[in-house]
Parts: C-alpha cells; structure tokens; sequence
C-alpha cells in the first residue's frame, strides 16, 4: 500500500513539473535551475562588465551562468598579469600626482552607435583621482586612461549614444582652479566641473574638449539623452545646501535638489566658435599601443573652461525632492526619472514638457544664473509609494522601469506611462544598482536584470568578517520577476554594464601577431636572443616557447647590475600565454600573450646562482620551462655569457 501511495505522487510530482511551468515553488526553482544552466562547453547569452569598485579593476561575467570569464586590471596594479608592475605598462598608472598604484572605479559604460551598443568598447571611471579608462573589447586590455584635472570624485559618467562624448561630473566641490582657500568660505567659491572627452569614432582615443564649471553642487550620476533627447545630458545634484561638514545632515536640508539640464551640442557650438577660457591644468593622457605592447604618458597642460552664464539657453536645473542619486533616461529618450535617495516617490520628468517649459520660460527662480525650471511644468508622472531610498531605474524596452530601493531592499518594476507598480522582489542584501543589458541604450536586451548588492551577511558560507558583495539575477522576461541566481562579486560593483555575446564573439583576438609587434626589444627566433651590457645595465633578449627559454643559462651577471627581462612568447597559438618569474625580483611575474612582449627589472643582491621559471602552466613540460642565472660579485669581470642547450652557444659572448 505504502509503496503504491509513494510511486503515485511520485507520478503525481513528475507530471506536475511536466505540465507546470509557473506553480508551486518547487517547479520555479528548478525551471530557475534551468535558466542558468548553461552546460558545459556552451557559451552564455551575455557579457556583463562589472566594476569593481575599490578593487581598481572590472570583471567580466556570462549570465545566465554567473561565470566569471576575467578580471581586467584597469586602474590597480594587478600581478596576475603583471599589469602595472611590467615596464610596459607602468605608464598606464601616471597621473600628474605621480604614479598611483590604485583606483576607485565606479561606473561602466559600453559604446554605442545609434543609440545600439556596438561591441567596440567599454568605458569606466575612476572616482578618487579622476580619470576615465577605455577597454578595447577586441583584446579585453584597458588601451586608454585619461586623467581629468581640475575635478574631484569623478562620479557621474556616461557615454552618449553615439559615442560622441563621455561626460565626467565631479561628486565633490573643489576650487577651480585649485588653490588656498578656508572651508569656511566654500559657500560660492567652490566649483563642480563637468568635463566633456570627444571619442574618436575610429582609434576610441578620448580628448578632453571642455569643462562646463558648474556652481559648486555635487554632481552625482549622469544620464544622456536619447533619441529625442540626444544632444542632451542629464546629472543629478545633490548638496545644494553647498555644505562641507556633516553632510548627512547638512546636505539634507533642502526640499528640493536638482537634476542638471546641459544641452551639449549648444557648448559644443560655442566652443567649436572660439568659446571658452583656455585655463592651465595638468594632466596625464597613457595609451596602450597593441602593437609596441607599450604604454606611453603624454603630460597635457591646458583645458578649455566654459562659464555657464556665458551660453544661454544650454542648461537648466529641475527641481527634485531630496538628494537624488539616479538620474534614467528611459529608450525612447522622453522620460527622466529621478531618484531622490529620501524622497517617498519617484519624480519622472517629460522631456517634451521641459523642452515646452524652456520655450516659455516656466521658470521658479534660479540658481547662480542658472534658470529653475517649474517643478510641476515638467513633471511628466509620479510613482506613488514605490519603497523606501529609490537608487537607480533602467529599462527592459517594453515600457517598464525596474527601479532599486536601497532601504526596502528590493527592485521594484513599474510601467511607465501609468506609472503603477507592477511587480516587486526582495534583494539579499540592499541593492545599489542594477542593470538590464544595453538598459540605457535606445533596444535594451530585456531578458535579464542583475541587482548588485551592497551587503551580504548570511547570503553565502561566512569568510570571516568581510564577505564579497552579492549580486542576484533575475528573469524579466515574465510579467513577474523571477530570482535565478546568487553570485558573489569583486569589490564593490557600483554599476555594470552588458551586451549580447553575439556582438563581442566575432571580434576577439585570439593572438597578438608576431610580424605586427613593434616592441623595441622583442626579438623574433632564438638565434636573435642575446644579453648585452651597458655599463651596470643589462638587457636580456629572451624567447619563449613550448617549453623553453631562450637563453636559459646566462652568466656574467654582478650584485649591482640592474638586468631588464625583455621577454617575447614566440607562440601563435589562441590561448598559450607564458609566464616569466625571477628568485628576488621585486616585482610581479609577467604573464605573456601569444606574440607579445614584456619587461620586468631585477637587481640582484647577493652572487649566487638564481633560477627563472614559466609561471603559467603551458604544456606537458611546463615544469621544465626553467632557467638560471649566476651572479658574481661586483667587479669580477665575469664575460657576459649565455645559451640553450649546447655548449658553443653557451659560450656565446659579448663583444
Ligand atoms: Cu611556459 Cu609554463
């Protein structure tokens, strides 16, 4: 009887998950299992660029799998692969502060063209010495920094939909330019540049064009204009209260803060007509070459400022209530929805309706000689009671919004339009942002939405006090959202951005090509390999390949010599990078692609005999792939000598 009873609700279970795709919790889980399963030696839907927040760097994950495919070191050293610590990349770590060995990043954004995302680029900022960072999508290295003088906390960016300009805003005040001055007299000698970088469409190359010196507000996250609002870009301002000390509570005190209004190409006019103060400002410009496999820093000492007063009719402020953080274009470029982070609805203003407002000059007053616009001209919807600290609102392309609410711990998804609340779902723990791949382009890829989380707790096994942050995934293709997955993340993912994978794939390198590189100490077969001396400073032209080093035995070496490791992987094969690491060297290993080169220094300290070793396992011998080094006192006069193998070569010597 027992056994007759268990096999049928056995039978029951089994055609209740056949037949029911959105029941009982039991056939969501594994349909949500389902979701994410992408099996073995399959490929995911997505790519999604995570920043990586005080890390400095960004990663690359696969939804649905939640895999981690990378980690891009952007603005940290990082000695996983020798970014950074290599000679050759050193340079991409200038500053006009001197070399600074980490960053804050914050926000990504990826190119677009049309208002599509194009798979060409992904942008970052850097909040804590401003800079912004392009990753060429071709390699996934970072190829561009650029520094932005005459700022502070590099907070709001964004890249417009062609590809235009990236927008950089400042989170906080400082003198413009910078100079000696009481805190007491911040009030109205304080500035908030918005800093305006052309793109060049073909190279990417970012060129600072101007810098609009706003009044001294902070200027948080920044959101171009689409569509009908291209031309457009839109900051949220915070801390109009313009204070400097406890600013939880100080910063708080107005009703209303504003979300800014520039009409971009009105400046761009004016600039391009010989508008604007050129100002002296120092700052460092490092590209990567892909082809020198070497940064270089270009110290710049001039921008060209633009005083608001001086263009009418570019920018305007719209009054929001209370501190707001995101500021969304929703695709079709007609609706701003702000986010004021103590407010108990969500503002949504209509582009058509500032636009009218504009034109008749709906104005409450202003602010610095900047026009206030009518709160209730321009307001386009209200969100009632949506939950509690709204953050940040993207868009799935079939008229919903998804808004976080950091306080409530939950994303919230509404239509606009009706402005009703049509779904919510909990967040573990706290969410900051989110993001709908290509969420703020005009076709969001509505399939997927990723909640990052800004505390975890109990979420995953504990790792002692500090637990990574959490980011969840949910399904948007329903009329619910549904949660599919928990993964943790590298620190702290203020904000991501992803594209469909089908636009990426085509366009990987699989190697750097030897007859393309240009390093200047790259050699190109093992005959070529040499060490040369120049008074105490030596050069090692070295080789790698499957499994060896060429040479592989030098001597000739003294305690004082500073020898440079110039190292070329010969390999031109997808996937066989080399490593190279060296007993008491003082820097990272270097890890090599297919057809690159790379650098590091060492200064050997005491005569001995050191080995050298491949870091990267490369093949069946990669524990073989080895070398060594004799060192001898200073002065011994030791002849340079060097080989592979066989002893004629080993008694190779400098002339
Ligand atoms: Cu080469 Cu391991």
């Amino acid at each position: 009887m027992k056994k007759i009873a268990l096999l049928s609700s056995l039978i029951l279970l089994l055609t209740g998950c056949g037949n029911n795709n959105s029941g009982s919790s039991g056939a969501m889980s594994s349909s949500a299992a389902e979701k994410v399963y992408v099996a073995p030696g399959e490929y995911d839907e997505v790519y999604a660029f995570l920043s990586g927040g005080f890390s400095g760097q960004m990663s690359v994950y696969g939804f649905p799998s939640g895999r981690l495919l990378k980690v891009i070191p952007v603005f940290s050293q990082d000695a996983e692969k020798g970014y950074g610590y290599n000679e050759e990349t050193k340079a991409m770590l200038n500053t006009s502060h001197g070399f600074i060995p980490w960053g804050d990043s914050h926000h990504p954004d990826l190119s677009q063209t049309g208002g599509e995302l194009d798979g060409r680029w992904v942008f970052i900022n850097e909040n804590n010495t401003p800079r912004i960072a392009r990753i060429d999508l071709t390699t996934f290295e970072t190829a561009e920094i650029i520094e932005i003088p005459n700022s502070a906390g590099n907070h709001s960016f964004a890249i417009t939909e062609n590809t235009e300009y990236a927008i950089a805003g400042t989170r906080f005040a400082v003198p413009s330019p910078q100079k000696d001055i009481a805190l007491s007299d911040l009030k109205g000698n304080f500035k908030g540049p918005l800093t305006f970088l052309s793109i060049h469409p073909e190279t990417g190359i970012m060129n600072i064009e101007f810098q609009v010196i706003m009044p001294g507000f902070n200027y948080d996250l920044a959101h171009p204009g689409r569509d009908k609002s291209h031309g457009w870009i839109f900051a949220t301002t915070y801390n109009t209260e313009e204070a400097s000390t406890l600013l939880e509570v100080n910063a708080s005190q107005n009703d209303k803060d504003f979300v800014t209004a520039i009409n971009w190409k009105k400046i761009e006019e004016y600039v391009k007509n010989g508008g604007g103060e050129k100002i002296k400002a120092r700052y460092a410009h490092n590209i990567y070459d892909e082809h020198t496999h070497t940064a270089t820093t270009t110290m710049k000492d001039e921008i060209i400022t633009v005083d608001p007063s001086k263009v009418p009719g570019a920018i305007y402020f719209m009054p929001i209530p209370k501190s707001p953080h995101g500021c969304d274009v929703d695709p079709t470029g007609e609706y701003i929805v702000g986010s004021g982070k103590l407010a108990a609805e969500l503002t949504v203003f209509s582009f058509s309706k500032m636009m009218k407002a504009i034109e008749e000059k709906n104005y409450d007053g202003e602010a610095y000689g900047i026009p206030i616009l009518n709160y209730d001209a321009i307001l386009g919807g209200v969100v009632q009671q949506p939950g509690l600290g709204p953050l940040h609102t993207e868009f799935d392309g079939k008229g919903y919004a998804y808004t976080t609410f950091f306080i409530s711990s939950e994303v919230v998804k509404w239509k606009l339009g009706t402005w009703e609340v049509v779904d919510r779902q909990p967040t573990y723990y706290s969410v900051g942002h989110l993001m709908i791949p290509g969420g703020n382009s005009r076709k969001p890829f509505g399939k997927y939405l990723v909640a990052m989380n800004k505390i975890t707790k109990d979420r995953y096994l504990p790792t002692g006090p500090e637990m990574n942050h959490s980011a969840q995934l949910f399904d948007i293709t329903g009329d619910k959202m549904q949660l599919l997955l928990d993964f943790p993340t590298i620190g702290e993912p203020h904000y991501a951005a992803g594209i469909e994978a089908s636009k990426i794939i085509p366009n990987s390198k699989k190697i750097y090509r030897l007859e393309d590189n240009k390093h200047p100490y790259a050699v190109f077969n093992e005959n070529d390999t040499r060490v040369e001396r120049n008074g105490n400073i030596v050069r090692i032209y070295m080789t790698m390949i499957r499994s060896h080093f060429s040479p592989d035995n030098i001597e000739g070496i003294e305690v004082g010599d500073k020898v440079y490791f110039h190292v070329t992987n010969l390999e031109q094969d997808f996937d066989v990078p080399h490593g190279i690491s060296m007993l008491g060297a003082t820097t990272s290993e270097l890890l090599i692609m297919p057809g690159a080169t790379k650098t590091f220094v060492w200064e050997p300290k005491e005569p001995g005999v050191y080995p050298f070793y491949c870091t990267d396992f490369c093949s069946a011998l990669h524990q073989e792939m080895q070398g060594y080094i004799r060192v001898s006192p200073k002065g011994s006069n030791i002849p340079l000598k060097w080989g592979l193998d066989d002893v004629y070569k080993m008694l190779k010597q400098a002339k």
